[in-house]
């Protein structure tokens, strides 16, 4: 299947909403806090989001230069966001009333963004699922007794039917994150993955409803794309040797669902290099935000989506359709590439020169990419390097750059340049 938009886009929104989002302490709430069901209603009882504007979060989303996003249509407390037919823990009978995910696709395809879906295969609500080391019940000897006779058979039977109407009743789908398997993991007793989910039946029938999808890899089968979470790998990820396409999905601030005490956000600068360093290793970023309960993308998160689409306004060229670069950036720096343009990003400001080994000779012209004026480039002669102690010794297929003493007054400043044919 041609998943080449996904590569291409490189920067995508993940968005975290449920019942949870009235806790507003953490998407895990109900297990961190081993809550009932019973207790767990009150946010059932309460969930009236009368500030749900999802073409309002297609606008934010575009604005920081991100090309798809990916709602929770269900997590693992089971509450979900349309109206199923299989189960009455669904939106519609929450005080909204209303389906939510009609309108999120509409919008984003009002956009020209691309629709993504995550779907939990664990569920915390459902009578099959059995008890598990992370149920919120799992030191109630009673409701674990009373849970004996679960079969997840039929919880999987659930799963099926429930993702055969999202990918059946909202058009096209470009986009789905399963989450996630655990069997076999040390500290997880009873965890479950492709056996308990029938992964592979899933997975065809994903592709025959929606041909074009692209699905992650956490159905404990190999999926499309690799998703490390809340971590940056350290070069182009590989399967066997070759390289894969993959996603890095971080947090704003730590937490997945709304968590209004939870003050550790990363700074604008830190969430731009997060994204030049995804593209660096060949990769994308899905980004965080977790709505509140009543629909809204907070002013903490506005404001950070809105600094990356400052820098993205700028620079995106660096970013969109480019990918890994055979040259060796120098320390404190990251090289992407597009055809035979180089970009050149500068985490850590230098003095007054960098120098680029191997690419003496390769460089027709170099500019700042944020105000297209021109950088002086030269080949130092190595033969009088002896005598100059202040630039070291160079080898002669080394670039310099002459850089002005100041940094540019951008977050993370980039260098374009162009390639020899
Ligand atoms: C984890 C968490 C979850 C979050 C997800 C995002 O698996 O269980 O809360 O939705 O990662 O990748």
């Amino acid at each position: 299947m041609d998943h080449a938009w996904f590569s291409e886009s490189r920067f995508g929104m993940f968005v975290h909403w449920g019942l949870y989002s009235l806790a507003a302490r953490h998407e895990w709430v109900k297990n961190r806090e081993q809550m009932t069901d019973e207790h767990y209603q009150r946010y059932f009882d309460h969930f009236d989001p009368d500030l749900y504007d999802p073409a309002e979060w297609a606008r934010l989303a575009k604005q920081a230069g991100m090309r798809y996003v990916v709602l929770t249509t269900k997590h693992h407390d089971g509450f979900c966001l349309w109206d199923s037919a299989q189960t009455d823990y669904k939106v519609t009978r929450t005080p909204w009333g209303k389906d939510l995910i009609a309108p999120y696709v509409e919008a984003l395809r009002a956009e020209g963004l691309k629709v993504g879906f995550y779907h939990s295969l664990i569920d915390w609500h459902h009578p099959e699922f059995p008890v598990d080391s992370l149920h919120p019940q799992r030191e109630d000897e009673e409701f674990k007794a009373a849970a004996k006779g679960r079969d997840i058979s039929k919880y999987a039977d659930y799963l099926h039917a429930q993702v055969r109407e999202l990918l059946t009743d909202y058009g096209q789908i470009d986009y789905l994150f399963f989450d996630f398997s655990y069997a076999g993991r040390t500290g997880y007793w009873g965890g479950k993955g492709a056996d308990d989910w029938r992964s592979p039946e899933l997975m065809d029938m994903v592709r025959e409803l929606q041909p074009g999808i692209i699905v992650n890899d956490r159905l404990g089968i190999p999926g499309d794309f690799v998703t490390p979470e809340q971590y940056q790998p350290a070069a182009p990820m590989t399967i066997d040797g070759q390289e894969v396409p993959w996603e890095a999905c971080q947090t704003l601030n730590g937490s997945w669902g709304y968590d209004r005490d939870n003050l550790d956000y990363k700074t604008p600068d830190l969430l731009v290099r997060m994204l030049i360093d995804s593209v660096a290793k060949g990769g994308n970023l899905l980004l965080n935000v977790g709505p509140d309960g009543r629909g809204q993308i907070d002013p903490r998160a506005r404001q950070s989506l809105a600094d990356i689409g400052d820098w993205m306004r700028l620079n995106s060229r660096s970013i969109y359709g480019a990918g890994p670069s055979g040259f060796t950036a120098p320390p404190d720096c990251r090289y992407t590439q597009r055809g035979n343009r180089l970009y050149l990003h500068v985490f850590g400001w230098p003095f007054r020169h960098l120098h680029l080994p191997g690419l003496g000779g390769r460089v027709k012209y170099a500019q700042f990419l944020h105000d297209a004026s021109e950088i002086r480039t030269r080949v130092i002669d190595p033969s009088q390097t002896a005598q100059n102690t202040a630039i070291g010794a160079l080898t002669p297929d080394t670039l310099t750059l002459d850089l002005p003493v100041q940094r540019p007054d951008v977050v993370v400043p980039v260098i374009e340049l162009f390639l020899n044919d």
